[in-house]
């Protein structure tokens, strides 16, 4: 399943999340009648966002696929959209069109936001995704460039561990089979995963990775929670019956510190 003229990474990802589209695979499904009605619920169960969005600058990054990005211009924000995936971009299109809401549209990579400005959000949303790139860093330090001080960023990722076990239980249960410590990528799985997206080149970061490099790269942590998708009654192997061993997401709820990492270094050396 690898892309025509597949160069990169990024062609593969693309290519697959496209081929996604056009399946109705899992996570890319558009926003339904019902979620209109309740907008917010949907985007931020949570309610890390506070009770109105309306007329805050929101990029949703890494979002594509006509869920977030139109619920969140339904509820008054101004929404820009960056996604690597045009199927997905499309979807966003559409559905904004049909319903009259303005959003503004780019394919391009998380890791390279260099088509946008410093400091131009207030809100960056981010679902998962940052799996796709080998350095999240790079996404984290972009994300601090485009966002205000004191902006939120409000991210989920795939946990570590969920990338290094067993898809399937054996004799022994859920397995660990992949190095935590590691700079290549996952190998590529096929077929039935639903922690993993077949043919794509996904990557595991690691615990330090995915808070610490926040922390490092301007955000201070507000809260954490791990999406429960247990299911004591499912049957073996089923993503409900695995995540009853391991969590598959973490969501993180980050604000951009006022002052920049480097700006406390200086004023900490000053004083
Ligand atoms: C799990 S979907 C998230 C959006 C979807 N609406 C949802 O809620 O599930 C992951 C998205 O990441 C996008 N993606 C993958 N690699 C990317 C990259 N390097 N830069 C930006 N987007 C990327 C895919 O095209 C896809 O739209």
């Amino acid at each position: 399943m690898i892309a025509p003229g597949s160069q990169s990474i990024y062609d593969q990802n693309r290519y697959i999340w496209n081929r996604r589209v056009l399946q109705g695979a899992a996570h890319t499904r558009m926003a339904s009648e019902h979620d209109f009605q309740r907008p917010l619920q949907v985007v931020d169960p949570r309610g890390w966002l506070g009770k109105s969005v309306h007329g805050r600058r929101v990029l949703c990054l890494a979002a594509g696929g006509g869920l977030q990005s139109v619920l969140l211009a339904s509820a008054g924000a101004e929404v820009t959209v960056v996604d690597l995936s045009p199927a997905m971009l499309e979807q966003d299109r559409r559905l904004a069109a049909s319903r009259g809401l303005p959003l503004r549209l780019i394919e391009g990579s998380m890791d390279d936001l260099s088509m946008l400005g410093d400091a131009c959000f207030d809100v960056v949303i981010q679902p998962v995704s940052t799996c796709y790139v080998p350095d999240i860093v790079r996404v984290y330090k972009e994300v601090a460039r485009v966002i205000v001080a004191s902006g939120l960023y409000l991210s989920q990722h795939k946990q570590p561990t969920s990338l290094q076990a067993s898809a399937q239980p054996g004799p022994q249960g859920y397995t660990i089979n992949e190095g935590y410590y590691r700079h290549e990528p996952l190998p590529p799985v096929l077929g039935g995963h639903e922690h993993r997206e077949s043919g794509a080149v996904e990557f595991l970061h690691r615990w330090e990775q995915l808070i610490g490099s926040l922390c490092r790269s301007g955000f201070v942590i507000e809260d954490l929670q791990e999406p429960n998708y247990a299911d004591p009654m499912a049957a073996a192997g089923t993503f409900q019956h695995r995540s009853q061993f391991i969590p598959p997401y973490v969501a993180i709820k980050a604000r951009r510190s006022p002052a920049s990492p480097d700006t406390t270094l200086s004023l900490f050396i000053r004083s």
